[in-house]
């Protein structure tokens, strides 16, 4: 049974960057100068710790691993990850606790052509899906504004071919569509020399002229390039709706055109978590799950930092020790790392993810349709046209959720009968009496989720995240080498946070290292 999937199929994917050069994937050629003697004189290996498996530290140990074996440079790469599992906010859950049945709890979705994901499936041999819930009755998308349908696509066809799009919105899909190329051909500059690899988001932002693009909020930006009204109000903030839980009007435009670049959306069968697990097993990194790195202290004398770390496991001997460099492949906010950082901290999304199965369809009710009308099997939302939009937790305003997905049906395999698996967004988790209009049941008496019979919901899994930050607009990012061995992955999320951009800031910071190294070998032979 193939049960990931996700957010909207055609509409919500994020980040589809479009490769320019197709041919060139992640392992590029580099031309070192490199000396084999002096690592054996020097008997040198390059000792490296990272925080975090996810996507941004999987990603920097397998390149590390890449890019140090090409400059001839021995290196011994230990990631340290508080979870039990790899992938951090790239992760999987199973349907009725069912291993054959895992469902995309985070980051859920992706392009074909986002370079380095697209490469890992293939370079690790991973199968992708992208059909959803075909044969269950109901058009394949719909725009929600709290009170009726503001937009509805029957088939599963590509989003920009659709002709009811032209027809109620004029040329303002297809001048989006444009500008979105635009972004996001720039942004595609930061893949390939003589941008890659960047020392600053902030400059490469402005040398890319990004800062314009990130300074804006979404709705100013499309203003700006003549785009507004219907168009940006059901369809654009629908789309930051359900990619970031936050109104056009808020977030900033880079943002906003990557949530308009969703041509090919897929996932990893069996989930997207994979890719980082394959990263991290060909680096031949040594993987420390239960173990959370606790502080980072400065340079000692030998120019090394010491890493603390703490296992949940109390026979788990101490993993931490002192490192050449070590990498931070996660926001330093949530990381409870003791140490001196100076990086800002920026407020997150807290998004409430809720996965059921149910026997029952949407409830035509609770959509204001007819009882024989089936209803949209993807539901996304906007504010009605009378209401202001807020920002924060606040804007998700009168509908009450970002979108309700139907993404597959399934076989529940206690009772056998044909059910189908959903997923919520909200900024609230959803209480027994929405859990019941949604689905057409009897509210049950309490509200508590076992008050809810097996019979309506047989599964549900709640989680709550801080899935990425609100993306206000900004002009500068946060720094990427923190001071000396010390590095940072996470400034990538107030740019674009989506898996891909997070593992090119990981392949960007791997390559400032061993540039950094090969600098430093070149000088010393040079004495
Ligand atoms: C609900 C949801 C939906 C999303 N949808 C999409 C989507 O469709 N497409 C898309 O591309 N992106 C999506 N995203 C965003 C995407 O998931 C993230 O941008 C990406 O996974 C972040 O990767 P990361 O490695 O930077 O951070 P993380 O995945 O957060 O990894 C950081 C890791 O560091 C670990 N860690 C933290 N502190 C410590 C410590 N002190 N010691 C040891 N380990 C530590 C954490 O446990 C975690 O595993 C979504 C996110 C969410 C939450
Ligand atoms: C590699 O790092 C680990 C810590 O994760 C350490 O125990 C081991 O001695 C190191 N090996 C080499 C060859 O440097
Ligand atoms: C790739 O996967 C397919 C099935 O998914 C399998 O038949 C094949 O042997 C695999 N190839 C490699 C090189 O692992
Ligand atoms: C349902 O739709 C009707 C018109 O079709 C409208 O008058 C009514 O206000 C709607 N009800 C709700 C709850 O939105």
């Amino acid at each position: 049974m193939r049960l990931i999937h996700c957010i909207p199929v055609v509409l919500a994917s994020c980040c589809g960057v479009r490769a320019v050069d197709e041919q060139n994937g992640f392992g590029e050629q580099i031309i070192f100068d490199d000396d084999v003697a002096f690592n054996e004189r020097a008997g040198n290996v390059k000792q490296v710790a990272i925080v975090g498996a996810g996507a941004g530290g999987a990603s920097t140990a397998y390149h590390l691993s890449q890019y140090a074996t090409a400059a001839n440079i021995p290196i011994n790469i230990s990631i340290f990850e508080r979870n039990s599992y790899v992938g951090g906010r790239t992760t999987t859950v199973n349907a009725w606790d069912d291993p054959t049945k895992p469902v995309e709890l985070g980051g859920s979705i992706f392009v074909k052509v986002n370079k380095i994901l697209n490469y890992a499936v293939e370079t690790f041999n991973l199968s992708t899906r992208q059909e959803s819930s075909a044969g269950v009755p109901g058009a394949a998308l719909a725009v929600w504004d709290g009170q009726e349908f503001v937009f509805v696509q029957e088939g599963n066809y590509g989003w920009w071919d659709t002709a009811k799009l032209l027809w109620k919105y004029g040329t303002a899909p297809i001048r989006t569509m444009r500008l979105m190329r635009t972004v996001v051909g720039k942004f595609l500059e930061m893949y390939d020399a003589p941008v890659f690899p960047f020392e600053s988001l902030t400059e490469v932002a402005h040398d890319l002229g990004l800062l314009a693009v990130t300074a804006a909020t979404g709705e100013q930006y499309l203003a700006e390039n003549d785009i507004t009204g219907a168009f940006v109000k059901d369809i654009i903030s629908a789309s930051t709706r359900v990619n970031y839980a936050t109104n056009v009007r808020y977030i900033h435009g880079l943002e906003a055109m990557v949530c308009m670049a969703a041509e090919d959306a897929h996932a990893v069968h069996g989930g997207n978590w994979q890719m980082f697990d394959r990263m991290i097993e060909a680096s031949n990194a040594k993987l420390y799950l239960d173990n959370a790195v606790t502080g980072i202290h400065p340079p000692a004398e030998s120019g090394s930092l010491t890493v603390d770390t703490q296992s949940t496991d109390s026979d788990d001997p101490i993993h931490g020790g002192t490192f050449d460099e070590v990498v931070i492949a996660t926001p330093l906010q949530f990381a409870n790392l003791r140490g001196d950082f100076d990086i800002d901290e920026i407020p997150y999304v807290q998004l409430h993810v809720t996965l059921l199965t149910s026997p029952h369809l949407l409830s035509p009710a609770f959509f204001n349709l007819s009882s024989e009308k089936p209803v949209p099997k993807i539901i996304l939302t906007v504010l009605p046209s009378d209401e202001e939009p807020k920002d924060g937790p606040d804007g998700v305003g009168s509908p009450g959720f970002f979108s309700i997905s139907l993404l597959d049906p399934a076989v529940n395999p206690e009772t056998n009968g044909q059910e189908y698996i959903y997923k919520i967004f909200s900024s609230e988790p959803p209480n027994s009496k929405f859990l019941s209009g949604m689905l057409g049941f009897q509210q049950p008496e309490g509200d508590s989720d076992d008050d809810i019979s097996e019979k309506d919901i047989s599964w549900m899994f709640r989680k709550l995240w801080d899935s990425y930050p609100y993306e206000f607009p900004r002009v500068t990012f946060e720094k990427i080498k923190l001071g000396d061995g010390l590095w940072y992955t996470s400034g990538m999320d107030s740019f674009i946070s989506t898996m891909e951009t997070n593992a090119l800031m990981g392949k960007n910071v791997a390559r400032l290292i061993v540039d950094e190294w090969v600098g430093k070998r070149q000088a010393s032979l040079q004495l």
